[in-house]
């Protein structure tokens, strides 16, 4: 049933026009689709389309209604024998949007329909081709009652609406750019609408409208300023300019993913929209932010140079993602950016590399699609266009680009395109780098160095290997460019190396023995080895130019204590961290750096998941151990400096603006050690109390939670009374409920679930809830009698019935049970087996039987 790169064969028929109508129902809506087609070889063949849990009510071909044994109809396919070659078709079909949780196709949310097609979802709106290299012209009519549908929206350009004798309304909207169907939108509903214009570098007038739910209008304002600069962005960075007269984006509740680039009308996840600074965090803003620019974007980068088919899905979203990434270094921290992307790496996608989902950012062989929206392509794919960036350098990068779009405006195609476009501008052999799109798995990166006090020569030895996945057991080397500095006599030299072989020799001439800066800027998805002092690394976290090398030689230096305080805890003794790190620390809260939010970054312990990463059997709870052991030490020990930093940061009349984004993250750094020493009740009711903001607001109950703090619960039902009737903020308590890490969290885990606002309906709800628990709540969700584990696969089960993409982003963290003692292989491998035996979605099946047939 999987499906694989190496069967791809073009259409035999592709469709050229699309003309659509909707008579929305509830319960049952009306669709009439009709579709000019034409076959490739020019003879008449058997036609084959796709669609899932349609009623289909009757087909024509060329205004001719065909008897039932002119056409056969499965569960996936409608199949028609002996098409002419070109011919025009026409189908009624009756969906049930109402019933649709699956938020796949057509469906309801809070009562406005919206649709989802990507990846493979407009075959559960009307049998079509549903592949993307099929690219068609859509004319889309919506006819819906008039009053309680005021906003009917699709694709394109709007060209007719009239008010029908019924009290409906009819509109008709014609999208000019041929599309692939997985880009078709259709909203319905009653909003209100925020306006704004944006106009082009060459002088289109665009038309910017955001829809949310009635009473948001203000909270949209940021989204509709972040489309604005990401508009101007790309015409500067790029020079790519948007092509159509009206861009619209739709915020609705009820959402799988974060947001979808439809033509011309966005869908959005409320969560990625609506922001005021009482509502919305400093890091809510930042992700609107990141996310409008990220399907904006597309309208290129997706949508005008559209994926041949779905095993390229990396085409777009690496590099969408590398567009993002770049366009929020530039309207904020390069450094910071950065950072939170080798997070993401390091945490998420090395962990999916060693687990039983491992696969290359173009995969080669799919059962459910939905499964590979992953952080292998998005992420990983981001880190491999981001290389080629490095080697070939912004200008080179950029006429690679040109050349794209030159040759592939209008096209589906596939990476090789891509590479091909960026090879051909450039003038270089990039046979070697393509690898990258074939070879899954974390490549190790060894690297010894030698000097040569006679002969002024330092050496750097390096050598990759990378160990075999679950998917793919031989490994090849990849070409990796490493970004080094050579640290002597308060100098700092850089190099870009360019690693081809298996093993290699660079040398350098030096006068002084120098400090190697390895991997800055994280120039490659690598874990990288190599033997560092501890004073080495301070002295690099001192003294290198890249921001991204500081920062790393920090959490280099935390390892290296979690691996001491693990072997102190076997040995029954007490583990105290050395001086120098302490003396660091000491220093940098006195004088903390001019950029305060890379401070706050440097002060911080790494997270759980950081330090799990590095393990290849997780010792779940003596790393939590040992990361509470260091937050308790550096509060005692530097208890007076975090008083004196956090106090002396005032907060001012909220901004989301650069400056005081820092600030509040390092105040909020400060806070989290503060409470762990001393009991800081009036420090915490004062800042929770006084604040005029969201994220100061939240870091005081976070703090809370961590130590334990007696006001965690009044604060929490405070939060709860204010925020009740506002689902987004409520998730925000729903997060912090589930992530207290004590045991009561399994009563609190079901109380949650029978609260009035919580839904099993609704994604954002069910990951407010379960994602916090497995992401946030280690110590619990690995909780030694194996009841953490029960309670997210009953989750899971529960949740497949009603909606199978969530149900399979939950079950991540069950299955990599390789990762664990036995004691916990067994109750993961148990929870999977029970799994197993019920009647799965093709979604839940995927992952489960790869976890379970890697043993
Ligand atoms: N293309 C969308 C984005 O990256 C995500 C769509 C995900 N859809 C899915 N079925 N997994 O912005
Ligand atoms: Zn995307």
């Amino acid at each position: 049933q999987a499906k694989k790169l190496s069967d791809y064969k073009a259409p035999e028929f592709t469709i050229s026009d699309v003309e659509l109508s909707f008579e929305l129902n509830p319960e049952a809506t009306l669709l009439t689709a009709t579709y000019q087609l034409h076959s490739a070889s020019g003879c008449a063949g058997t036609l084959t389309l796709d669609g899932q849990e349609l009623k289909l009510l009757s087909v024509s071909v060329d205004g001719q209604r065909l008897s039932a044994d002119a056409y056969q109809v499965t569960s996936e396919q409608l199949i028609l024998p002996g098409l002419p070659a070109k011919a025009q078709l026409e189908l009624k079909i009756e969906l049930n949007p109402k019933a649709n949780t699956a938020l796949e196709g057509l469906y309801l949310s809070n009562g406005a329909y919206c649709t989802q097609c990507e990846a493979e979802g407009f075959r559960r709106i009307a049998y079509y081709l549903d592949r993307p290299d099929v690219l068609a012209r859509f004319t889309t009519h919506i006819i819906a009652d008039a009053k309680a549908y005021p906003a009917l929206l699709s694709n394109g350009n709007l060209v007719h609406s009239s008010l029908l004798a019924d009290g409906r309304r009819h509109v008709t909207w014609v999208d000019p750019f041929p599309k692939p169907s997985y880009l078709f939108a259709l909203v319905a509903g009653d909003f209100d609408c925020l306006k704004g214009s944006y106009t082009t570098g060459s002088g289109r007038e665009v038309a910017l409208e955001f829809y949310v739910d009635k009473g948001n209008k203000h909270r949209a304002q940021f989204a509709l300023e972040s489309l604005k600069r990401a508009m101007l962005w790309d015409e500067q960075t790029f020079g790519l300019e948007y092509d159509l007269d009206i861009y619209m984006v739709v915020a609705v509740d009820f959402f799988n993913m974060g947001a979808m680039e439809n033509k011309g009308l966005n869908v959005f996840n409320s969560k990625y929209v609506l922001a005021d600074q009482a509502s919305a965090t400093d890091t809510d803003f930042f992700n609107i932010e990141s996310i409008v620019g990220h399907e904006y974007f597309h309208n290129w980068t997706g949508n005008r140079v559209t994926c041949r088919d779905w095993f390229q899905l990396s085409l777009k979203e690496g590099l969408t993602v590398f567009r993002d990434q770049q366009f929020s270094a530039d309207m904020g921290s390069r450094t910071l950016n950065r950072i939170d992307a080798v997070k993401t790496i390091r945490t998420a996608q090395f962990a999916e590399d060693a687990g039983p989902m491992a696969h290359p950012i173009r995969p080669q062989q799919v059962l459910e699609m939905n499964n590979f929206y992953t952080v292998t392509v998005y992420d990983k794919g981001a880190e491999v266009i981001r290389m080629l960036h490095t080697l070939l350098g912004q200008d080179g990068f950029r006429k690679g680009m040109d050349l794209y779009f030159k040759r592939h405006d209008g096209q589906a195609v596939t990476c090789d395109d891509f590479v091909n476009a960026m090879q051909d501008a450039n003038g270089r052999d990039l046979s070697l780098f393509r690898r990258w799109y074939q070879q899954s798995g974390t490549p190790e990166l060894k690297v010894y160095s030698q000097f040569d006090a006679k002969k002024r020569e330092f050496k750097l030895l390096m050598q990759q290997h990378t160990p075999a996945t679950a998917d793919q057991a031989e490994k090849q080397p990849l070409l990796l460019p490493v970004r080094i500095e050579l640290l002597s006599e308060g100098r700092s030299q850089s190099y870009l190396l360019e690693m081809t072989e298996a093993s290699q020799e660079f040398s350098f001439a030096v006068s002084q023995q120098p400090v190697p800066v390895l991997l800055a800027d994280f120039s490659a998805p690598v874990k990288l080895q190599y033997h560092y002092s501890l004073a080495e690394l301070l002295q690099i976290a001192r003294e290198a130019k890249d921001g991204v090398a500081r920062w790393d030689a920090i959490q280099q230096l935390w390892q290296l204590q979690v691996k001491a305080a693990i072997a102190a805890q076997h040995s029954g003794t007490d583990y105290q961290l050395p001086a120098a790190l302490l003396e660091f620390y000491r220093q940098l809260l006195l004088q903390p750096l001019d950029d305060l939010a890379f401070t706050a970054e440097l002060l911080t312990v790494p997270c759980y998941d950081m330090v799990a990463e590095q393990f290849e059997q997780i010792p779940v709870q003596e790393i939590v151990q040992a990361l509470q052991g260091f937050r308790q030490q550096l509060a005692e020990k530097l208890a007076e400096q975090w008083l004196f930093c956090y106090q002396s940061l005032r907060s001012e009349a909220y901004q989301y603006e650069q400056q005081q984004v820092a600030q509040r993250a390092l105040r909020s750094v400060c806070l989290q050690y503060l409470c762990f020493v001393k009991d800081q009740g009036l420090l915490l009711q004062q800042q929770y109390q006084s604040s005029d903001n969201m994220t100061d607001q939240l870091a005081v109950l976070r703090a809370c939670r961590n130590s334990a703090h007696p006001l965690f619960a009044s604060l929490m039902s405070d939060f709860e009374q204010r925020w009740q009737h506002d689902v987004l903020v409520l998730d925000k308590w729903f997060n912090l409920s589930a992530s207290y890490p004590h045991p009561t969290v399994f009563s609190t885990l079901q109380q949650l679930t029978a609260h009035p606002q919580f839904s099993w309906q609704n994604p954002n709800r069910v990951r407010a809830v379960f994602g916090a628990f497995y992401q946030q709540n280690p110590a619990m969700f690995h909780a030694e009698d194996g009841r953490g584990y029960q309670v997210l696969a009953d989750v899971v089960l529960k949740m497949d019935a009603i909606n199978p993409q969530v149900a399979s982003r939950l079950v991540t963290p069950l299955l990599s049970w390789k990762r664990y003692q036995p004691a916990r292989q067994q109750q993961l491998k148990a929870v999977l087996q029970t799994m197993l035996s019920k009647d799965l979605s093709n979604d839940l099946y995927e992952k489960v039987s790869k976890s379970l047939s890697s043993d």
